[in-house]
């Protein structure tokens, strides 16, 4: 068990959306706002409209960036950080999923510095995040967290390069999460942001030192949640309890509560951005076709025990087996959830994608590491090239 040190300083205002504390919020940070959002889906379900009223009335100057897209671009974070110098930008309104939010937390840091947007993820030049204009955000996805965390994931179609990056000057100030916000999000979208809930809690359960065991015990009941409301949420889209579940365990999953005591050397995402960065698939998708082979993949005397519990804690498995047996139980178990109750695709030849990219992928994914990813088990770039053959 790790020293560790929690602060997460994150104000969440959970339930039905105040617009009322909504400008309170932001007025403490001035009144020029840029409001960021994806590809319309807020404004389909009247979100934008109630947002944009609501701050008009209250004498806000508003300025938009439409269009961030899903596995969002560096281009985005440049045209923000361009209109936030444009106007003087006082705070940044993210209104969306995690690509929204994401692309608006490099907005800020770009938006203080002289310099271009992916010099903050170039590893050569890997700029500092001295300053940042503040973040408030309305969620309407589940799924990655970064409404409580402090990271931001970007691509560079120009290199096919997605990475991450953490800096405690990008959390939100403030984060408004409604349930009823995601009552749209489709079935698919639903199933892929439960998958990336699952993969955030499993990047850390699944390590072989000691551990914690109130925090494990976390961990494993946020993994029931998913694995309950999931199905719920896509069968009853605008059923409150499961969207509310799911929204505080997206939070809750990544915000430095549960992890806290392990070593944060994840696996699956390294090699998921990899994939997104290559081929623009979902997230969340990619983290579920990753995760049961990996699993396969890591499974040692070390590893066996652990996986064992999550079978027994998370999907009821018997403990009256083998440990090795127990162990691939738990991997069917996840398997049958992800791909038969959340019908997500099982293969990536079922995306059509080969292994014409898997060597340099592999390459790039264990690249930060010395060309060692210290997971679960430690992958060298064969180790991950491995793995993605297994995807197949
Ligand atoms: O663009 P719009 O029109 O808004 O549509 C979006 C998008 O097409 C749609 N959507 C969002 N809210 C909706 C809705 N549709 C209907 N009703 C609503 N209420 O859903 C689609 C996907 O949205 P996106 O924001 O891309 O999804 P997600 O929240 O899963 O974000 C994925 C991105 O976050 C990164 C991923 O790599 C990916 O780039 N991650 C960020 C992390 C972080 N900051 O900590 C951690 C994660 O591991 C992850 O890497
Ligand atoms: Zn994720």
């Amino acid at each position: 068990m790790k020293d560790f040190t929690f602060q997460n300083p994150v104000r969440v205002h959970f339930g039905q959306l105040s617009c009322d504390r909504l400008v309170e919020e932001l007025k403490q940070y001035g009144n020029r706002v840029l409001m960021t959002y994806g590809g319309g889906s807020i404004k389909k379900i009247g979100l934008y409209d109630k947002v944009v009223n609501a701050l008009r009335d209250a004498g806000m100057e508003l300025y938009e960036l439409p269009g961030i897209e899903p596995n969002p671009r560096v281009d985005s974070v440049r045209r923000g950080a361009a209109l936030c110098k444009e106007h003087g930008i006082d705070v940044l309104l993210s209104v969306g999923g995690g690509s929204t939010l994401d692309c608006t937390k490099w907005i800020a840091a770009s938006a203080c510095v002289e310099h271009d947007a992916w010099d903050f993820f170039d590893y050569e030049k890997w700029s500092p995040v001295e300053r940042a204009l503040p973040i408030v955000d309305i969620l309407t996805l589940s799924a990655t967290g970064s409404e409580m965390d402090s990271g931001g994931v970007i691509s560079n179609p120009a290199s096919s390069d997605k990475r991450g990056r953490l800096s405690p000057l990008l959390f939100p100030k403030v984060s408004f999460l409604d349930p009823s916000l995601t009552y749209s999000v489709s079935s698919y979208q639903t199933a892929c942001g439960s998958a990336d809930i699952l993969s955030h809690l499993m990047e850390v359960y699944f390590s072989t030192g000691d551990t914690m065991y109130m925090l494990d015990t976390f961990i494993e009941g946020m993994m029931r949640t998913v694995v309950r409301y999931a199905p719920v949420a896509m069968r009853e889209p605008e059923n409150y309890e499961a969207r509310a579940n799911l929204m505080w365990t997206s939070s809750w999953a990544i915000n430095g509560l549960v992890g806290a005591d392990k070593p944060q050397a994840w696996s699956c995402h390294p090699m998921e951005h990899e994939l997104s960065a290559v081929y623009d698939i979902t997230h969340g998708l990619g983290l579920a076709i990753l995760s049961p082979r990996w699993l396969t993949y890591c499974m040692s005397d070390a590893t066996l025990p652990k996986m064992a519990q999550f079978g027994r804690n998370v999907f009821g498995t018997s403990a009256d087996l083998p440990v090795r047996e127990q162990a691939l139980s738990a991997i069917d178990a996840l398997s049958h959830f992800l791909f038969d109750t959340l019908g997500l695709t099982s293969t990536l030849s079922a995306l059509h994608i080969d292994d014409t990219h898997f060597a340099s992928m592999a390459a790039k994914a264990v690249l930060p590491y010395a060309g060692n990813l210290p997971g679960f088990k430690p992958l060298t770039a064969a180790d991950v090239e491995a793995i993605y053959r297994m995807c197949l």
